[in-house]
């Protein structure tokens, strides 16, 4: 409508059009009260079994997996789209690590104030309200769901790879099944050498399922339903495994290690370096998965901030020895980009440490998936409670006490999407939407901050506004950085971003006045 137009109106209904527009403005607006949060959390009946360490084992559990084992070889060595960091892959790391730092304070503060299981999503609905709530909430989905789709990828290439060293013992069809039974459909038509090979057709249309990633992922909803106990127990073992394994690897490289492979630094200069921060930062995500189990922690004032900032400085530390050891034992341009890690032993002729990497390679990936899809099921249960998505969704396992369909549901959802996403993209994707959420955190930690200034923080994040601040800009600039590079991720996300705005006009906005009963707000 013109403004000539308006001018006929009749004075009410301007008024009337102005009046829906400011409710609609109110409504989106509308923060949730962080007391009233705590009240909903406690009469939830999630169970509170996690203490520190569980939480650390959580974390660990969630970091340490593909990144490490696979992404580090490309950010080192480099790939037809991307300079690598040579030895200053130790630098992308420290940089990649102290935008995670600045974010993992913010959390901190958060999650310590408002120990309840949605996260990033409901700092956000503190602090800017109903509709950017519900926006972090499913960008969020990409960080825990899509980015469990690329470790599922990773997790079947390795499964792959383990069971070949069975080959006299097994049948030749379960070591070399056909590429549609192992790989997704993208990955099959951007592979040459795999695009050419026929592949079954259901109704026209081409059949490709990733079916060792089909079963782990029926194995990880089973282990989810069990319980959060049960859950951290399962992660726990495949943790020590893990990180075993990259004991071993540091351990006995160390022995290797022949300096002048640390020369030069940098062989692509400031680029390569900040391409490998890009890239490793894939490699960290998964310490704020922590803060989506707050409502199953003890003591979560203390728990939660130990658990987050412990399992980032444990895997920091970790990821610079294995960067100070693959780049000191292997020359650059011999880098494997596969498996780099277990190449690495296999070149120095310890092939007994190879082969144990490969199965702790395994074991890591599998806590990544449990720990990521656990996540993203608690931010999920969440906003069903609060009515952007169906009630069914918040049904506890009568028995279990977990939420068993919201759980199933998300499974499916996650091997469907196996079915079409590649490794790359999935892992691209899951970057941006963990740093969206990142910047979204640091900037509700500066706006609660003005807004209600005396709530009780036991904990606070130092020199703030700076470390705030911090993490927005390198968050905020890494991402800008990869947009340089990127081309199906850069389209695919705005494209979420819409999927998401209109499913919140289209249920979740009505819902929540429907669930309220008078058609405002719900704070
Ligand atoms: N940080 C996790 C990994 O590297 C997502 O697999």
């Amino acid at each position: 409508m013109n403004n000539d137009e308006k001018d006929l109106l009749p004075f009410s209904s301007e008024k009337a059009e102005l009046g829906i527009i400011e409710k609609l403005l109110k409504n989106l607006l509308t923060i949730k009260n962080p007391d009233n949060m705590l009240k909903q959390a406690e009469s939830g009946g999630l169970k509170k079994t996690l203490g520190a360490l569980d939480l650390i084992i959580l974390g660990v559990g969630a970091i340490i997996g593909s990144g490490i084992f696979t992404v580090v070889g490309i950010a080192a060595a480099g790939s037809a789209e991307s300079a690598g960091a040579g030895p200053g892959l130790i630098i992308s790391m420290i940089l990649a690590s102290l935008a995670c730092v600045f974010s993992a304070l913010c959390y901190s503060e958060f999650a310590s104030m408002i120990p309840v299981s949605g996260s990033a999503y409901l700092y956000t609905y503190a602090t800017m309200g109903e509709f950017m709530a519900w926006l972090i909430g499913w960008v969020l989905m990409l960080e825990y769901l899509v980015g469990y789709i690329a470790v599922l990828s990773a997790w079947t290439g390795y499964f792959m790879q383990f069971i070949k060293g069975f080959s006299k013992f097994l049948p030749d069809f379960i070591v070399n099944p056909p590429h549609y039974l192992i790989h997704d459909y993208s990955t099959i038509a951007n592979t040459p050498e795999l695009s050419n090979l026929p592949l079954p057709h259901f109704m026209g249309i081409p059949v490709c399922v990733n079916l060792p990633g089909i079963f782990i992922s029926i194995f990880i909803i089973y282990t989810l339903i069990k319980g959060m106990k049960e859950s951290t127990k399962m992660a726990g073992v495949m943790v020590a495994i893990k990180l075993g394994v990259v004991g071993l690897f540091i351990l006995t490289g160390m022995f290797y290690i022949k300096p002048e492979n640390w020369v030069p630094f940098a062989p692509n200069g400031l680029n390569g370096i900040f391409m490998g921060a890009f890239l490793i930062f894939f490699a960290y995500i998964g310490f704020d998965a922590i803060a989506t189990a707050a409502e199953e922690t003890k003591n979560p004032q203390k728990n939660l901030p130990i658990g987050i900032i412990g399992s980032l400085a444990v895997c920091t530390v970790i990821y610079v020895l294995v960067a100070l050891v693959l780049t000191g034992v292997v020359p650059i341009n011999q880098i494997d980009t596969q498996a780099p890690i277990a190449s690495a032993m296999a070149m120095v002729g310890q092939n007994w440490v190879a082969g144990l990497i490969s199965i702790g390679a395994l074991t890591g990936l599998t806590s990544v998936l449990l720990v990521l899809m656990l996540a993203g099921t608690r931010i999920l249960y969440a906003m069903s409670r609060d009515g952007f998505l169906p009630k069914i969704l918040q049904i506890l396992h009568p028995k279990f006490k977990t939420p068993h369909i919201l759980t199933i549901m998300v499974g499916l959802i996650c091997i469907l999407g196996s079915l079409f996403l590649n490794i790359s993209t999935a892992a691209e994707l899951c970057n941006f939407g963990t740093f969206t959420s990142f910047i979204i955190v640091c900037v509700a930690v500066l706006i609660l901050r003005k807004t209600d200034p005396n709530r009780h923080r036991p904990f606070k994040v130092p020199f703030s506004p700076f470390v705030p601040l911090m993490g927005i800009f390198c968050c905020g600039g890494l991402m800008l950085y990869s947009m340089k590079f990127l081309t199906t991720s850069k389209l695919l996300f705005p494209v979420w971003v819409v999927m998401g705005i209109i499913f919140y006009f289209m249920y979740g906005y009505k819902n929540i006045r429907k669930m309220n009963g008078n058609g405002e707000d719900n704070a």
